[in-house]
């Protein structure tokens, strides 16, 4: 890609980026939310075209008017949200929109025959005749991955795969797309993860507000310099804080039992309380009930046994919105689905929850002065990227929606915070900054129960750390004290706590 410039509305998205990616190397993207990484891998995918410059697939260059022609010339993207059909077989899904080998008929058996050999080739584990809504999202990025090779991709754009996986799933992972770089694919790789930029990749290029950076070999660069090639400044993530003074029980969760999706029980027999100015962090391998449980503590899901307690008030079965007028903010862990409005603005989406009452609206009429102050406070206060207050959500980078969501969230002052996963495709310097608001709040008396899979980011956060485990509690142990090693048996559910 040659002097690639993209403009939005109001966005330089791209400003003269160059790069290139040989057959049989991983190339890692880094750059701060909004950067640009994915706006410059969309067009090398056909979904956007470049205002100018040039891409140049073997020695060739192209004009791509659509996501076929670049399939055509060899290029595959897995997205982070998949774009699979969810009532068909996965040898469905891989066939669909492919010519078919017996003219009108499908010819599903050969399909599956060679998405077995893809399969086995390259460790995608999978079955050819399961239906994917069946599949967890680990399988269904492996689909993914296999309907690009089958289509023939020599060039394979991962944009953030390992955001959604976990460390184990990572790591299978790491393992096909090594095999594929060693048949001579050319891997192009995003990551917020810097040990994963380490682990995996031959180069890295680094992008900061548009521009390139530079492009590096991996292995002259360690995890300081990438920080400070992306930010612009040293990011530690290590943080001093002053020892917890844990005040009355804030929230209180009690013989907790709920039904996860698949009519089973997802959370058994939960047992935990939070208190004011304590960060409680939940950690748990995903999938082990984590999200239901966030999903019954905001109302979202209703437990079948159990009771919770949200500032001495039973609020069992309370609603969301009744949650929050006790004094609850949720940072919900799918920020698309449950976190903002997609197609609303960012003024709209700041005061969601709040559009009905003062100082935002008076009767039934939104005080749009008032609103906008507010948000011009919000977007300032949190660093929000957005070329301005009236630009859909939808437009803004992940990490941009994140900041919005924490900046409305915490705004409110709420004395529970049920945070999950706060940083998940954040970047680090955002990361860091996310970090020292749940800080922030934690001195000022807020009682924070943090659920996220980043082990590091529990034991860089925590007063006490819970282990959860197919839906129980392995125990709770103090985060001054508690090793990795131990914390990874809790979580693989082989020990309890001492
Ligand atoms: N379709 C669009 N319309 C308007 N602006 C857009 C559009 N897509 C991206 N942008 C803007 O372009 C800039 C670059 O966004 P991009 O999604 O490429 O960032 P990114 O590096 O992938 O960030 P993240 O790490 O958060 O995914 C951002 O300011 C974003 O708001
Ligand atoms: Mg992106």
């Amino acid at each position: 890609m040659v002097d690639i410039v993209k403009r939005f509305p109001g966005v330089l998205a791209n400003d003269g980026v160059s790069f290139d990616v040989r057959a049989g190397e991983v190339h890692a993207l880094l750059g701060e939310n909004g950067a640009g990484k994915s706006t410059l891998m969309r067009q090398l995918y056909g979904l956007y075209r470049p205002d100018s410059g040039q891409i140049i697939i073997d020695g060739q260059p192209r004009v791509f008017h659509s996501p076929s022609d670049a399939i055509k010339a060899g290029v595959g993207m897995i997205h982070q949200h998949f774009m699979l059909v969810s009532s068909l077989t996965v040898a469905e899904n891989v066939a669909l929109g492919l010519p078919s080998s017996r003219g009108a008929r499908l010819d599903l058996d050969r399909v599956a025959e060679r998405i077995r050999a893809l399969a086995e080739r390259y460790g995608l584990k999978v079955d050819p005749s399961a239906v994917v809504w069946q599949l967890s999202v680990g399988e269904q990025q492996r689909v993914e991955i296999l309907k690009a090779l089958y289509r023939g991709a020599s060039l394979l754009v991962l944009d953030e795969p390992t955001a959604v996986l976990t460390p184990q799933e990572a790591e299978e992972l790491f393992v096909t797309l090594r095999q594929m770089a060693a048949d001579g694919h050319a891997l192009i790789f995003i990551s917020h993860k810097l040990h994963e930029v380490l682990a995996l990749s031959n180069r890295v290029t680094v992008l900061r507000d548009g521009r390139m950076v530079g492009t590096y070999p991996t292995t002259e660069m360690t995890r300081a310099d990438l920080a400070r090639l992306m930010v612009g400044r040293e990011v530690l993530l290590q943080y001093d804080r002053p020892p917890a003074k844990p005040g009355e029980e804030r929230l209180k969760i009690d013989g907790l039992w709920t039904v996860g999706d698949r009519g089973t029980d997802a959370v058994r027999d939960f047992t935990l309380s939070v208190r004011a100015g304590e960060i409680v962090g939940l950690a748990g391998v995903s999938g082990n009930g984590q999200r239901e449980l966030a999903e019954v503590l905001t109302g979202l899901r209703k437990p079948s046994k159990g009771a919770v307690t949200l500032n001495g008030k039973d609020v069992t079965h309370a609603s969301p919105a009744e949650r929050i007028a006790a004094g609850q903010c949720a940072i919900p862990e799918e920020r698309m689905r449950t976190g903002v409005i997609k197609d609303f603005s960012v003024l709209e989406n700041a005061i969601l929850c709040d559009h009905g009452h003062a100082p935002y609206s008076h009767q039934t009429l939104l005080d749009f002065k008032t609103i906008a102050a507010h948000t011009q406070q919000l977007i300032a206060d949190y660093a929000v990227k957005t070329p301005t207050a009236d630009t859909p959500v939808k437009n803004l980078s992940g990490g941009n929606i994140q900041k919005l969501i924490l900046a409305r969230e915490l705004c409110r002052k709420p004395t529970v915070v049920i945070a999950a996963q706060p940083t998940r495709g954040v970047d680090i310097g955002a990361s860091e900054y996310i970090h020292h608001r749940l800080l922030e709040q934690r001195a000022s008396g807020t009682a924070t129960l943090l659920i996220s899979e980043d082990l590091d980011e529990i034991r860089a956060l925590s007063d006490r750390i819970a282990v959860i485990f197919e839906g129980r509690l392995m125990g709770v142990v103090d985060a001054a004290t508690a090793t990795a090693e131990s914390l990874g048996l809790m979580m693989a559910g082989t020990r309890h706590a001492d």
